[in-house]
């Protein structure tokens, strides 16, 4: 897939029928991860892959399974979101946020490597293994999305990290940014309509 219908094609995903993904598959689109820019040359972004189901079950096990359309309204309603498109969003990603991860074909949890703690930083550089785990997710999506696949996104909980320290056992100098739930795409999944913008209106020229 050339590179640009992959950007335009690419939407998150948080509906997927439960079919597995093939072991090279999911290689392929990891290795896409490892080839983004980095910060110090050295790509310190390790991944587990979760497919089995009572694995998956483990891992997701601190999301709450049941948040109702009109507790996302209640949400949606607290955070004062204005913006149509955004409302859509959070309306169709509250409610599934468990499922989205659950019920793909499998969950990949991507680490970075930081030795300094990661909520206190003194500069902007204190802060580019953050800044270099993003652009390996960002090619993950893409990839993903090349392979035909969808994937949804979440970012944990405190509570929910504190959990998956001592259920996978990742190291203490790794951080894990976000959860991806990696899947072939439900017949009738939702996509959300991206926000129109019109590239005109955020291109200034030489000044503001
Ligand atoms: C940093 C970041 C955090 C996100 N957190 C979540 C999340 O916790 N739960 C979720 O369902 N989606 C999450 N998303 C997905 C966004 O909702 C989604 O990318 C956005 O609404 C734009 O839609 P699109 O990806 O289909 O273009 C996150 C995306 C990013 C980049």
């Amino acid at each position: 897939m050339d590179l640009y219908t992959a950007i335009n094609q690419r939407r998150t995903i948080r509906d997927f029928d439960d079919r597995e993904v093939d072991k090279d598959i999911i290689s392929r689109i990891l290795e896409a991860g490892l080839k983004a820019p980095t910060n110090d040359h050295l790509r310190s972004w390790e991944f587990i892959v979760i497919s089995d189901k009572e694995e998956k079950a483990k891992i997701v096990e601190q999301i709450s399974k049941d948040i109702s359309i009109s507790r996302a309204a209640g949400i949606v309603k607290d955070w004062q979101m204005t913006d149509d498109y955004q409302i859509r969003m959070y309306m169709d990603g509250i409610p599934k946020q468990y499922s989205m991860l659950y019920h793909a074909g499998c969950i990949v949890l991507p680490f970075f490597k930081q030795s300094w703690p990661l909520l206190e930083p003194e500069t902007l550089s204190s802060l580019n293994p953050f800044a270099s785990i993003w652009l390996c997710i960002e090619n993950i999506l893409l990839a993903a999305t090349a392979e035909g696949l969808g994937v949804s996104l979440r970012i944990p909980s405190k509570n929910e990290l504190d959990y998956l320290r001592e259920t996978v056992h990742y190291p203490e100098d790794y951080y894990m940014p976000c959860y991806l739930g990696i899947g072939y795409p439900a017949k009738d999944a939702a996509e959300i309509s991206q926000k129109q913008i019109d590239i005109n209106d955020r291109i200034h020229v030489n000044q503001w």
